[in-house]
């Protein structure tokens, strides 16, 4: 049997501007959940990408005097480098501009017109440029358009319109049968009384730009840029072509990882979508929560962005992983501060787990002349450092499936928290004074060592950079049977192994560094 699949996206962003430390949380996320389901053996296939075209892409260009393939080119080289420096480590990356998605596209619509899904009719409404959204009266707030508070325009145009009302109860009945499609329940829920409000077919053409896919029988149009957009999760994998052994293999997706302001367009126009084609939908679409600034949203005209790239320079890839990570709770908002990333990065990674390491191989280096001891019979204070070691894996995977991330590092800081007051319980300067206690003192390195294994590991898919630094100091560099999922059980790292002292894992950032 070969392993079990596993798929998971984040949405793709807009080349418009570069990416701040909100867009690099989604991506960071999803590359967390992949990472952890490689390690724990299964076959993933993790896609992220740019969505870049439309109108506002099209105008940024031409006000930077560049076509606007030139424009995002160069924007899209910013994505790949930020992903790389934040250890983002992605199967493939789709550009909406590329061959590949724009014969796809293309080719569904084309499709869709034909089965009469698509069709075409004169549009007279109420248009927001900037979104590239038609709104009603209803709809708009003081007038204004209800997502970015500018003017609106009267527009009518003959359009393409996509029959998503025929589809919207058997779409119902499809979030009613599968209760995990759409979480948190919150999103759920809104997602439910939106589509009960009623919905409207879809206008998916516009004739006021030229920056996109042409619809392929009328090229006066331009195909809307959501249905272009969301069409990358599958012809990424060549859904459709010659070469489609990837959408064979890995859809639907087990995980659309997006924010939770896009998820009505995950929830709604692609699972129609979706099904007009006659694909399966996707498994989950998980919406998370937004970082936030004390200012409020972050946003260029606020001058409150954070560049993900000035921190990685000032505090490591690990901490701002971390942070990240750790500050939002699954579907809800938290508040960025560098106060709090720098708290974080001082408790939790250098007082809690870079100490630990310190103080054990310090004591192992006094105690033990730098060889791991052998451990002999384990009292009951032993055992319960062993059993939380033993529990806490599942307890991990169990959280990282139900996307509660945070918690599941919560869990991890259990583990490490639980053997740093071990060695105050345990006192082993006490012990190495006695030499009866010669015995319980080897044990007592012993599980230190090995729980430090076995939460580094548990840690991997968090934080990939530091795992090799501790391999090096435990003295398990080459034993990367050591270093898997398989190997978290008790008693793995073996009495001799000779440990190497090295540089605190997580230096404590000083304020005035900050
Ligand atoms: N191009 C569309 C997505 C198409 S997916 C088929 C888009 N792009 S975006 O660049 O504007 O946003 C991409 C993602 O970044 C969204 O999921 C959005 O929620 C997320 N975030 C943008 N700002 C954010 C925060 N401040 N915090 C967390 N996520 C944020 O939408």
């Amino acid at each position: 049997m070969g392993k079990p699949t596993f798929y998971i996206t984040t949405p793709i962003y807009y080349p418009s501007d570069n990416l701040h430390i909100g867009h690099a949380y989604t991506t960071v996320a999803a590359d967390t959940v992949a990472r952890f389901k490689r390690l724990t053996g299964h076959d993933v296939w993790f896609l992220t990408g740019s969505d870049e075209h439309g109108q506002k892409i099209e105008r940024m260009a031409r006000a930077n005097n560049q076509e606007p393939q030139a424009y995002v080119d160069k924007i899209v080289a910013g994505f790949k480098e930020l992903w790389s420096k934040l250890d983002v480590e992605y199967s493939d990356f789709i550009r909406t501009s590329e061959d590949r998605h724009k014969k796809v596209v293309s080719e569904i619509f084309a499709r869709l017109y034909e089965q009469g899904d698509i069709y075409k009719a004169t549009y007279e409404g109420l248009y927001c440029t900037p979104c590239e959204a038609f709104w009603t009266e209803r709809q708009l707030v003081e007038g204004n358009c209800p997502d970015c508070n500018r003017g609106v325009e009267l527009l009518q145009e003959e359009s393409y319109f996509f029959r998503q009302s025929k589809y919207a109860d058997r779409l119902l009945e499809y979030i009613d049968q599968h209760p995990g499609f759409i979480q948190p329940v919150s999103r759920r829920n809104e997602v439910v009384s939106f589509i009960k409000m009623g919905l409207e077919d879809l206008c998916v053409s516009r004739t006021t730009f030229d920056w996109g896919i042409k619809v392929p029988f009328d090229p006066k149009h331009v195909i809307y840029v959501w249905v272009d957009a969301l069409t990358n999760y599958i012809s990424a994998l060549g859904y459709g072509t010659e070469n489609d052994e990837l959408f064979r293999r890995y859809w639907p997706a087990d995980i659309h990882l997006v924010g939770k302001d896009i998820v009505r367009f995950h929830c709604i126009i692609w699972p129609i979508l979706l099904m007009a084609a006659g694909i399966d939908l996707p498994k989950r679409v998980i919406g998370h929560g937004w970082l936030l600034m004390e200012s409020g949203k972050m946003s260029k005209s606020k001058g409150n962005v954070i560049d993900p790239l000035v921190l990685i320079d000032k505090y490591g890839v690990d901490a701002i992983r971390y942070y990240l990570l750790r500050e939002l709770p699954f579907g809800a908002d938290g508040y960025y501060s560098e106060d709090n990333l720098v708290f974080r990065t001082n408790v939790d990674l250098a007082n809690d787990l870079g100490n630990l390491l310190s103080r054990t191989t310090a004591m192992i280096n006094k105690y033990f002349d730098g060889r791991i001891p052998q451990p002999g019979s384990a009292t009951a204070l032993d055992q319960e450092l062993i059993d939380l070691a033993l529990q806490t894996p599942a307890e991990v995977e169990r959280l990282v499936d139900a996307f509660e991330l945070s918690n599941a590092l919560v869990a991890i800081g259990r583990l490490v928290a639980r053997a740093n007051k071990y060695i105050e319980e345990t006192s082993p300067w006490t012990m190495a004074k006695d030499p009866d206690e010669h015995d319980q003192l080897a044990t007592v390195m012993y599980n230190l060592a090995e729980s430090y294994r076995m939460a580094t590991v548990m840690l991997t898919a968090f934080m990939p950079g530091f795992p090799a630094r501790v391999w090096a100091q435990l003295g398990i560099s080459d034993r990367s049977d050591l270093h898997t999922w398989e190997s978290l059980t008790w008693g793995r790292i073996p009495p001799g192994t000779e440990i190497s002292r090295g540089q605190p894992l997580f230096p404590r950032i000083e304020t005035e560094k900050k």
